[in-house]
């Protein structure tokens, strides 16, 4: 029995959901604590391809319980509808394997209209956010004038205060953003249904999690986005609206941290970032289109292009160390193969000096020049092997990046299904 928490050390898309899937087979509950649907997590099973936006990974695994606790943003029509096509694919998605959260916050219209009308008015300097309101809705929660899922069940109420949302929201979006107005009839009516159609699943999750850890149940926490878009500790304002480390699980599902026994860290074998903001590592050109490619590295969310760019180790390092990572599972090797050589990101060059930490500001961040290690390539395939039988300069490649993090490799992912994967060690 062991409580893991999962994490992105890059800039999102690193495969987490890929390894949520696997380790699910050892957990009994699987548990979403920040972000909301600007999550993509992709998971591949027998050639069916899953994209999951706020239902937990595990949930593929039809014996599993899942979770989405309090510190997610709900756009329920989003929940609603990944509920269906799931149920189409023949996954059922019950109130007994699916708990949502009463204290979760509700991503409402309004929410998506001033994101997006926001990122419009910003032009080139946008943040190149999902679009799904997630930012507007966090604002709210933390302005204590959001709605919490239970508020759509009581309907006078609920009417009572989204009037007066909507006719402020309205005046910020048509006089300010000079947005459309939205109609709150429509909405009001919407989000009704929407309560009762989700009021099966609305439950007190930490309670739920307390007594599953007393009955010495695995509980796994799926985090969302990565390290280096978390609020606080991110390239800012280039971020999403959430902290995405590993100590949100306490504030977003109501878990205490002494119960976390292993805080897994998802590491790229190169990196991507999708939307504005800095990437010290980028490279736009031949091997930045090449890793795009062969990585098939589109958003599993909005479908944009994403940035590709070499491993940075600093910031592998970085968020190691901001979430007390233990182990560490690197994903995409395969695409690495058929590059004559790689580099690997270990310090930078700024203001005459060499350092190994991102500065604070992205204009300190924008001076950086990467200091790279060079390392041989490979040109076999790496399906179908085992950890012994890799390419020596694929396991060299592998022996560096722990090495220099200083954690050890337990997971390497070599493609995109299921059974691609090579595990050196029990997790749980
Ligand atoms: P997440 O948001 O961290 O769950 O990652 P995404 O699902 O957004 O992006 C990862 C993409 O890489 C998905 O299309 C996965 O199917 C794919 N993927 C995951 N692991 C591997 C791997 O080891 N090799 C390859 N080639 N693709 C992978
Ligand atoms: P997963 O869980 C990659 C990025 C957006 C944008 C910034 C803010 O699939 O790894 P937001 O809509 O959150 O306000 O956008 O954060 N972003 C992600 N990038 N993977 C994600 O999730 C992301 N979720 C948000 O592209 O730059
Ligand atoms: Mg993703």
């Amino acid at each position: 029995m062991a409580n893991v928490v999962v994490i992105g050390l890059q800039w999102g898309d690193e495969g987490k959901g890929k390894i949520i899937d696997f380790l699910t087979q050892a957990a009994d509950v699987v548990v979403r604590f920040q972000g909301g649907n600007n999550a993509g997590h992709t998971i591949v099973v027998d050639g069916q391809k899953y994209i999951l936006h706020l239902i937990p990974s595990g949930i593929l695994h039809l014996h599993k319980i899942c979770a989405i606790g309090n510190g997610v943003v709900i756009d329920p029509a989003v929940l609603l509808t990944e509920i269906k096509d799931l149920k189409e694919k023949g996954i059922d998605v019950t109130p007994e394997r699916l708990l949502i959260s009463e204290k979760a916050h509700v991503i409402m219209p309004y929410h998506k209209a001033i994101d997006l009308a926001r990122e419009a008015k910003k032009g080139k300097g946008k943040i190149g956010t999902t679009g799904r309101g997630i930012g507007p809705c966090y604002e709210d929660k933390a302005t204590r004038t959001g709605f919490r899922m239970v508020e759509l069940l009581d309907r006078e109420s609920f009417l009572e205060k989204l009037k007066a949302k909507v006719e402020e929201k309205n005046f910020y979006l048509t006089q300010y953003l000079k947005a459309k107005p939205l109609n709150f009839d429509e909405m009001a009516e919407a989000y009704l249904r929407y309560g009762e159609e989700l009021k099966p699943y609305l439950t007190n999750v930490p309670r739920f999690l307390w007594k599953a850890k007393e009955a010495g149940k695995s509980i796994l926490f799926e985090g969302a986005q990565g390290t280096q878009l978390d609020i606080d500790h991110g390239t800012y304002p280039y971020v999403t609206s959430s902290n995405t480390v590993a100590s949100s699980v306490c504030s977003g599902a109501g878990f205490p941290i002494t119960a976390v026994d292993t805080v897994l860290g998802v590491c790229k074998a190169y990196t991507t970032r999708v939307g504005g903001g800095p990437f010290p590592t980028e490279l736009q050109d031949a091997t930045g289109n090449h890793l795009r490619d062969k990585g098939g590295e589109y958003g599993s969310t909005t479908g944009r292009p994403r940035r590709c760019g070499w491993l940075d180790l600093v910031v592998v390092k970085e968020a190691i160390r901001l979430n007390g990572v233990s182990k560490l599972a690197i994903t995409k090797l395969d695409v690495l193969t058929g590059l004559e050589e790689l580099k690997v990101c270990v310090g930078y060059a700024y203001e005459g000096k060499k350092i190994d930490y991102l500065p604070a500001s992205v204009a300190g961040i924008e001076k950086c020049k990467p200091i790279y290690e060079t390392l041989p390539g490979w040109q076999e395939d790496l399906s179908g092997r085992n950890l012994e039988n890799l390419p020596i300069a694929a396991k060299n490649y592998l022996k560096f990046i722990s090495d220099f993090v200083e954690v050890p490799i337990v997971l390497v992912s070599t493609g995109p299904g299921r059974e691609e994967i090579i595990c050196t060690e029990e997790i749980f």
